[in-house]
């Protein structure tokens, strides 16, 4: 049977921008870059998207592209090592999806609450009380919240509704989930920016500290930053790319995904902090006071902002509506691409139906995704979400660039692109690919291992709150079974490795 193709080059464009652009963007960025020296943090954030961002992505289009496989197939190519590097990254994608749906569930109950501001008053205990029923520890699961049940089985109908049918079905959704989140994000921005306080959040967000860069934690939240939010090291990029001709343009594209999905971080940035701002300004409090990370900030300090707003009812229903469909177009299609990612390796190696191996990969994805939609989800949510994402991406995307661009021969890697692409690429690539990269991303790498240990050893870490029974299997030994089903898939035989034996 003949490979799947994108319809043409914009669908392409348009699902790597989806990938890429996703949760990471929206509440990551603008706080990591608020926190992390504000307008200096724009400095390690570049260094490392043009050293690591930008040339692992150009190389994972490459193997995608080369091999037309999807990662451990087309890893496979350097010998079983490779292969397993391959089910690594692929496994990784896993992990994240079954945890990312979760998330991609409260924003569904949010829409839904959207509509009569539920959250109004008490924004916290609305998020955890209300909404995920939260118990006090990770040992204690306590049940289904039935809210978060709800929006999760709606969130693996819309993902199985979306990839059924392979890419082609996928070019129709990106169209509207690339294009209507940056609209409503402008929107929110331009209308945030006309509220009371609105400079303030913006000096919060943006205004530089440089002395923070002298901090060699702000340059690993920068790596980690680009890595996740430009979807390297998953084998994701890969699946996408081995569904392109191999006519297909490759440099141009890595470019423009490269920017839109920067461009998407820097605007949900204005839309997040003109509100903050305007918040902390109706509260008399600073913006430093009420911003948070993550999970607090979509679902807490934002929806509270919102209910501030003096917009009346009806303003502030289509503010938290624009909000929270901004978030789900958003996160929708990273999260289908992770399963994509995932499908793909799997009927590539064992050469399974398409269609079959992606429903078979919904419905393992949804049953572990249901341990997180218990009432002590939450603590395992941000203990594997920790881990995965700290080690098991920077490594996965050093060894790519360190060993498979090696054995490419990194001249060569150069040479096929630019046979490819608009854009040629000079000497300074094999330069940047050859030695640059490596290096900085090796000392990155040791760095992140090293403060990551010293924070846990002298405690000065949340994460060392929790019960080290909980960070042993939702950290350590959830990456290590990572590991060990990776090393166990590569044995499996393929049917087209039996025949070839068989012949032999
Ligand atoms: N890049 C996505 C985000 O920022 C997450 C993602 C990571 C998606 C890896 C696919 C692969 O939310």
């Amino acid at each position: 049977m003949s490979r799947d193709r994108w319809n043409n080059r914009l669908v392409f464009v348009l699902a790597a921008v989806g990938s890429a652009a996703g949760l990471g963007n929206a509440w990551c960025f603008p706080y990591v870059c608020a926190t992390n020296g504000g307008g200096a943090f724009l400095i390690p954030y570049f260094v490392a998207l043009i050293t690591a961002g930008i040339p692992v992505l150009i190389l994972e289009f490459v193997i995608g592209h080369k091999f037309q496989g999807g990662a451990p197939t087309s890893l496979a190519n350097f010998g079983k090592a490779g292969e397993i590097l391959g089910w690594f990254a692929t496994f990784i994608s896993f992990v994240i999806v079954t945890y990312y749906s979760v998330i991609m569930a409260w924003v569904f109950d949010y829409l839904w609450y959207s509509f009569s501001i539920a959250w109004e008053g008490d924004s916290g205990g609305f998020f955890f009380g209300s909404i995920l029923k939260l118990t006090d520890g990770p040992w204690e699961l306590g049940g289904f919240s039935i809210p978060v049940l709800i929006g999760l089985v709606l969130t693996w109908i819309s993902i199985y509704l979306t990839i059924k049918d392979g890419v082609h079905t996928v070019g129709k959704v990106v169209k509207w989930t690339v294009g209507l989140p940056v609209l409503l994000l402008f929107i929110l921005a331009v209308s945030g920016m006309t509220l009371e306080g609105a400079m303030d959040g913006i000096n919060y967000y943006l205004t530089p500290d440089f002395s923070k860069l002298t901090d060699f934690k702000v340059w690993t939240a920068a790596f980690g930053q680009i890595f996740f939010s430009l979807s390297v090291g998953f084998g994701v990029m890969i699946a996408y790319s081995s569904y392109l001709d191999k006519k297909s343009d490759i440099t141009n594209n890595a470019f423009m995904t490269a920017l839109a999905n920067s461009g998407v971080s820097f605007l949900a940035g204005f839309a997040i902090f003109s509100t903050l701002g305007y918040m902390a300004a109706s509260t008399g409090s600073t913006v430093a006071e009420v911003s948070t990370a993550g999970v607090g900030l979509a679902f807490v300090v934002y929806p509270e902002a919102i209910s501030l707003l003096p917009f009346g009812a009806i303003g502030q229903t289509i503010f938290a509506l624009g909000f929270f469909i901004a978030l789900l177009t958003l996160g929708i299609d990273s999260a289908f691409s992770l399963v994509e990612g995932t499908s793909t390796a799997i009927s590539d190696k064992f050469d399974f139906n398409r269609k079959k191996t992606t429903v078979g990969v919904i419905l393992i994805g949804f049953v572990v995704s249901l341990v997180y939609a218990t009432k002590g989800g939450l603590y395992w949510l941000d203990i594997v979400d920790r881990y995965i994402n700290n080690f098991g991406i920077l490594v996965v995307g050093f060894i790519e660039i360190l060993v498979i661009a090696r054995l490419m021969k990194v001249n060569n890697v150069r040479e096929y692109i630019n046979e490819v692409s608009d854009i040629k690429l000079g000497k300074w690539y094999t330069i940047l690919l050859g030695i640059a990269s490596p290096v900085i991303l090796g000392i990155v790498l040791v760095m992140t291992a090293y403060t990551e240990i010293m924070d846990l050893v002298n405690k000065t870490n949340y994460y060392a709150s929790y019960p080290t029974s909980a960070l042993i299997l939702g950290g350590l030994i959830m990456l290590l079974v990572t590991l060990l089903a990776s090393v166990i898939f590569v044995f499996f035989k393929t049917k087209n490795a039996k025949e070839n034996s068989e012949e032999a």
